[in-house]
């Protein structure tokens, strides 16, 4: 099956073929849209570099500002900052180069519990900010049960967790109670405060391996947040066991000691102190700019930067793909922080 789309940006506005896809991933999910996720990252191994990054990615992350990544802490425990690298803007592991930073630190929560997999969240401090859009993230301890989870990762398709996603697959599962958690896992597990479960009874959708650490948002008075963590599970998409996910509010503090993630501050563009439609003009201008700079520089000079697809060939295709993601990168600005601000 294909689908005609037409995809804007500014002025430019280009009709595309793409493949349909309609086969369950994550585990019983679909293909996400290139760039409709700016804030979620791959956290893979910087080491060796030659290595194809589809090999070298192992989790998820999230950006909650554009020089901070939150992740599991099981995704990072033991490892060194100088081998973990960080990818943004990525759509397929085999394909999108994205944008690459070392990590410059690496903090583990100090109540993290490998055993107990109790506060398993971990903050990495970036040596280059990404130019990415950040999620904001949920700082209310709120229920949350029966909203929806949005989940993302290139996790294992299947439920035995060893069957990789090349493309970016994404679903939502229901929030459940940590009482209805706790009966499904019995004497299994611990469900502690400090996580929240997702799925459904009857199974069939999850996160899973290689899905760790990336985000799991829920839509809040028409915001998207950032609510949770992949974190563990019995298997995957079983029946009468739920996707466990660390619950990020609970570390609004731990969260706070490090990292600045004002929304106002990433709204008002031309620091004006209001939020207004001047600030959306800028915006849009700021990335023509930039859209416009990457032509010149990177695509017209036929420079290694162009190549946004990774085919070793610069063509009118990475002009689409980088298109993509600045379209991306301005419907997330519209809808994360500029839109719910507005005077
Ligand atoms: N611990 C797994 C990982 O390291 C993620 C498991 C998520 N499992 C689940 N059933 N939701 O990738």
């Amino acid at each position: 099956m294909r689908n005609l789309l037409t995809l804007c940006f500014a002025a430019l506005c280009l009709p595309v073929l793409t493949a349909a896809h309609a086969e369950p991933r994550i585990v019983g999910g679909r293909s996400a849209t290139p760039g409709s996720m700016p804030w979620l990252v791959a956290v893979a191994d910087a080491k060796p570099p030659a290595k194809p990054l589809y090999d070298r990615q192992f989790c998820g992350g999230a950006l909650i500002a554009d020089n901070w990544v939150l992740t599991a802490a099981h995704c990072v425990e033991g490892t060194r900052p100088e081998s973990l690298q960080v990818v943004a803007q990525i759509y397929d592991l085999t394909k999108d180069s994205g944008q690459v930073s070392a990590v410059r630190r690496k903090i583990m929560h100090p109540n993290y519990n490998r055993f107990s997999m109790n506060a398993d969240i971990a903050l990495l401090e970036l040596a280059t900010p990404l130019d990415a859009i950040p999620i904001p993230v949920l700082q209310q301890n709120l229920a949350l049960t029966g909203q929806w989870l949005s989940i993302a990762g290139w996790g294992s398709i299947d439920k035995a967790g060893n069957n990789y996603a090349e493309q970016l697959r994404e679903t939502e599962v229901p929030i459940v109670s940590n009482a209805t958690c706790q009966r499904a896992y019995g004497r299994l597990d611990k469900i502690t405060g400090n996580m929240l479960c997702a799925g459904f009874k009857e199974g069939g959708r999850d996160s899973c391996q290689g899905d760790s650490g990336g985000p799991a948002l829920v839509e809040i008075n028409g915001r998207w947040l950032l609510a949770g963590v992949v974190s563990f599970g019995e298997g995957c998409a079983r029946a009468n066991y739920y996707g466990i996910y660390t619950r990020v509010s609970r570390f609004a503090a731990f969260l706070h000691e490090y990292v600045d993630f004002d929304g106002n501050r990433l709204a008002d563009v031309n620091q004006d102190g209001r939020v207004n439609a001047a600030d959306a003009i800028d915006k849009n201008q700021a990335l023509q700019d930039e859209f416009d700079a990457w032509l010149e520089d990177c695509w017209k000079t036929r420079s290694d930067c162009g190549d946004v697809d990774g085919d070793k060939n610069i063509d009118w295709r990475d002009v689409l793909r980088r298109n993509q993601y600045m379209d991306g990168l301005w419907q997330a600005w519209t809808t994360e922080y500029w839109q719910p601000l507005r005077d």
